[in-house]
């Protein structure tokens, strides 16, 4: 059985549009395109969501109330899920190809933990003062997605673990590789960027109507 938990709680203060979950690309809300990414291949689907909006009304999903962090919300939809298998996705990523879904979910059967993740194609330096300094190693270096997938005994493990010991994280495979378990990492896509300022919803806007022209295709 697949939970599938949506943490769409947050407030969008880098944006500044107001709740990104909320925001309409082509129609359609992020929240809207998260929800229907998964069907067909959830047993259930619930969403945090902003305390003011808990009236929203959803299809094929039902809702909790978000925390005051990401942590906190993903402790709030822990609690309400009933799968042996729980996928997590941010509402703010609306664009998530079928195939990453299934490549994350062979990953938790084979490991337990999974995310989709990403290698990065920029050269990539530390910065010393406003000048250069170190290059770091492209070839191991990984920017991670969503959706991450768990064994959700294991990922409650995790989240109490963080609780007692005051940690905080902004993902939730970062909980459970601190645990020391490993933690698969599988191949994400560019169309999965997180939509987090100005220039990702001018990028998002752009990009629904081709996305949503492909939905027949390889997407859904
Ligand atoms: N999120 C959440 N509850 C929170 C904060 C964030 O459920 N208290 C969710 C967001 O709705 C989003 C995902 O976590 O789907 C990733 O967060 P982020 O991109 O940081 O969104 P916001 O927190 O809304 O944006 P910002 O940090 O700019 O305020
Ligand atoms: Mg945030």
């Amino acid at each position: 059985v697949i939970s599938v938990l949506i943490p769409a709680a947050g407030s969008g203060e880098r944006l500044g549009l107001g709740a990104k979950a909320l925001l309409e690309l082509n129609g359609l809300t992020l929240l809207e395109r998260a929800i229907q990414s998964f069907s067909g291949i959830a047993d259930e689907i619930i969403v945090a969501l902003p305390e003011n909006h808990l009236e929203l009304p959803l299809q094929n999903a039902r809702a909790v109330a978000g925390g005051s962090s990401r942590q906190a919300s993903v402790q709030n939809l822990l609690k309400a899920a009933t799968g042996d298998i729980v996928l997590i996705h941010d509402a703010a990523r609306p664009f998530l190809p079928r195939a990453v879904i299934e490549r994350v979910l062979e990953g938790v059967t084979q490991s337990g933990a999974a995310t989709a993740a990403l290698s990065a194609s920029d050269t990539l330096v530390l910065e010393n003062n406003g000048l250069w300094g170190m290059v770091v190693d492209r070839s191991s270096i990984r920017a991670v997605q969503t959706p991450q997938g768990f064994k959700r005994e294991l990922l409650l493990e995790a989240h109490r673990k963080a609780i007692l010991e005051s940690v905080t994280a902004t993902d939730d495979a970062g909980l459970v590789a601190r645990l020391g378990l490993p933690v698969a990492l599988c191949l994400g896509d560019e169309r999965l960027f997180k939509v987090t300022r100005a220039g990702d919803w001018a990028l998002a806007l752009a990009f629904a109507p081709v996305w949503d022209a492909d939905t027949l295709n390889d997407n859904a």
